[in-house]
């Protein structure tokens, strides 16, 4: 089993990541939460490099309550060195239990090293349980800053941050296959998709948008087609895709445009060129009711005080 410790800032979407994640990978016979821990029962290959929206994963050793954690310890085998680290969850943990814990394993021959420990023996502590683990994964928060959209050649403003790109991309429930972003703006779906190794196509009604999209793919060397298209009428043939991620342009509701068509009309394209029992995302800001697919998760994140993204992770059945 797997404990994940779930980013603070959205764990409804972190949530649904790990858990498309583990449908992608293998097969999720069963989780849980508490607070912001997910464990998961999972059977498959590993993902750790996929996820974007949790901060660790360890393998769970136990569940237990505080007062039964030095004994939980006294069961744990390490060999050559170790660290033990203890977080609070939501709640101050006492300063001293990663000592008295570490003391436990010292004694069975281990040595102490906090650097570049062999194991590390990690702790999370809730209000209702303590989880004990070795630490798997970490996640490498300055790889979202390396990929600023802002240093890229092309910029929008309205861009996707990489995170934010990662998970949804990864709402998918794609491994391995061909991700389509029908309105691809500056390309932040594609670029982290490009990265994960999928086969990236992008389209954008504009012209030069389109060819500033091709650009931050090229400055990325990732290899990718960006076509320009309506996402209305597109070029694709039917069952086309694996998954599908696309974030519509910001209108008001009210505002009668040109584009009022669109999400009727590009919600059947979508489903069109998307392939039987697999995942279309969509961000938009307007809150939809009827969808021409069946809605898997309805997520939604604030921006600031006039924007909040509508997340709809979408199945073709
Ligand atoms: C919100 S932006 C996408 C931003 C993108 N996710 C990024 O991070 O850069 C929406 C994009 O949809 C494109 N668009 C608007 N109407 C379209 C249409 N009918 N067909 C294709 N693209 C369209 C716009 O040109 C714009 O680039």
């Amino acid at each position: 089993m797997i404990s994940f410790l779930l980013s603070g800032d959205n764990p409804e979407i972190a949530i649904a990541e790990i858990l498309s994640l583990a449908e992608a990978y293998g097969r999720l016979k069963g989780y849980w939460t508490d607070e912001r821990i997910l464990t998961i029962d999972f059977e498959g290959e590993e993902f750790f490099h996929r996820v974007a929206f949790s901060h660790e994963a360890i393998e769970l050793h136990r569940i237990c309550k505080t007062s039964e954690l030095e004994n939980v310890f006294s069961d744990i085998k390490v060999n050559g060195s170790f660290c033990v680290r203890v977080s609070g969850i939501g709640l101050k943990s006492d300063s001293n239990l990663e000592k008295r814990l570490g003391a436990i394993l010292l004694k069975k021959g281990g040595h102490v090293d906090l650097q570049n420990p062999d194991t590390l023996v990690r702790v999370y502590l809730t209000k209702k349980n303590c989880y004990v683990g070795f630490l798997k994964f970490k996640q490498d928060k300055k790889q979202f800053l390396q990929r600023r959209p802002d240093k890229r050649p092309f910029f929008m403003p309205v861009v996707i941050l990489p995170k934010l790109a990662k998970a949804l991309v990864n709402l998918t429930s794609v491994k391995n296959g061909k991700i389509l972003d029908p309105m691809c703006g500056t390309g932040s779906f594609l670029i982290e998709a490009g990265l994960m190794g999928l086969e990236i196509y992008g389209m954008d009604y504009y012209e030069d948008i389109a060819k500033g999209c091709k650009e931050n793919l090229n400055f990325m060397k990732l290899n990718g087609e960006v076509l320009r298209g309506d996402v209305r009428d597109m070029p694709f043939k039917d069952n086309s895709f694996d998954g599908i991620v696309t974030d519509y342009p910001y209108f008001r509701a009210t505002r009668k445009s040109r584009n009022e068509d669109l999400y009727e009309r590009s919600l059947l394209e979508i489903k069109r060129v998307l392939k039987k029992g697999c995942r279309a995302v969509i961000v938009t800001n307007i809150e939809l009711k009827d969808f021409p697919m069946e809605v898997v998760y309805r997520l939604s994140q604030r921006v600031h005080g006039s924007l909040t993204r509508r997340i709809y992770v979408l199945r073709k059945t």
